[in-house]
């Protein structure tokens, strides 16, 4: 297929250009969110290697009480990446006459989906889904309520801690009534290094859609054989890296442009970071929020902290 102009004009057709021509070879992690890209991540959150999902959810199920008396009642909540929202129908459960959700997601046919199946099953409940990018500037609708995010499954940990802090930063700026976000512990590398090489390879499908998706949408010609998945902890940096290594010497096609790849090349698709307890609380006070509750697995494994928006912060 040969791709239009505007195609090749887009924000996603640069993304790939650079990740395969700039040094170091990078993509923002976002590009892996079509349609398919969230569908797989709905399938990684099903893995038995995958404990982050089960996890908070086990979380949020067995302080439901206690977490929905500290977000106050009649509150708008705002998701952030927001998914199959299978997560906030559990808060939605606890909390006291919620005002209303806006769910946000960069991925606009599964937020749309997800939302009209919530919207069927609440009838009562206001749920205005907004498709957008929320690491751009973005301006929300006027609010229903004193407004909290959720901000679940450790999707801060694929920020940059600089650019974490930076998003928190906004994010106090939208929400008078506090955030709830879950963050992925440090923990023993062998667990994370298993759930990031699950048994079944479907994180393996999800690291390589980004190169499924580059051939659909920009009539890019990746052979997805010529690309090996990596997945491996970095101890001094606390975070997994993913890679997309390239298995030879090989020319790339994309947007008029033949780009040589040799072998051993590595575009490096994404970061999540770990964070300790205080490690996550000291990000959280740089940005403007007061950590003010924490609940925490039995085994340590996942963390969900309750900031506040601090004291003098300017809203
Ligand atoms: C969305 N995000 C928090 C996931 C993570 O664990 O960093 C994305 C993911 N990548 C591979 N598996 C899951």
């Amino acid at each position: 297929m040969k791709p239009s102009p505007d195609t090749c004009a887009s924000e996603f057709a640069h993304a790939m250009q650079q990740a395969l021509t700039e040094t170091p070879r990078r993509i923002s992690p976002k590009w892996f969110y079509d349609a398919e890209g969230s569908r797989l991540f709905d399938a990684i959150c099903e893995l038995p290697e995958y404990y982050p999902t089960r996890t908070e959810l086990g979380l949020l199920d067995r302080h439901a009480n206690d977490i929905a008396r500290r977000l106050g009642p009649g509150v708008e909540l705002v998701e952030f990446g927001a998914g199959s929202l299978r997560k906030v129908r559990l808060l939605l459960e606890a909390l006291e006459r919620p005002a209303g959700l806006l769910p946000i997601d960069i991925s606009a046919e599964h937020l749309h989906a997800s939302a009209a199946q919530l919207q069927r099953d609440r009838p009562g409940l206001a749920v205005r889904p907004l498709a957008a990018d929320f690491t751009q500037d973005l301006v929300l609708p006027p609010a229903h309520g004193p407004r909290v995010g959720f901000f679940p499954g450790s999707s801060i940990g694929n920020f940059e801690p600089d650019e974490a802090r930076r998003l928190l930063q906004r994010m106090a700026g939208w929400l008078d009534g506090g955030l709830l976000v879950g963050v992925d512990l440090v923990k023993e590398p062998d667990l994370l290094h298993a759930a990031y090489n699950d048994a079944q390879g479907v994180t393996a499908r999800f690291n390589r859609n980004l190169l499924v998706r580059a051939n659909s949408e920009l009539g890019a010609d990746f052979e997805l054989n010529r690309w090996a998945h990596s997945a491996f902890y970095h101890p001094a940096l606390q975070r997994i890296e993913m890679h997309l290594v390239s298995r030879s010497d090989q020319v790339v096609h994309l947007c008029g442009h033949a780009i040589p790849v040799a072998e051993g090349d590595s575009v490096h698709t994404e970061n999540s970071y770990k964070y300790t307890v205080a490690g996550f609380q000291r990000l959280a006070r740089q940005a403007g929020f007061a950590p003010e509750a924490v609940w925490v697995d039995a085994r340590r494994w996942f963390a969900l902290h309750w900031l506040k928006p601090a004291e003098g912060q300017a809203l």
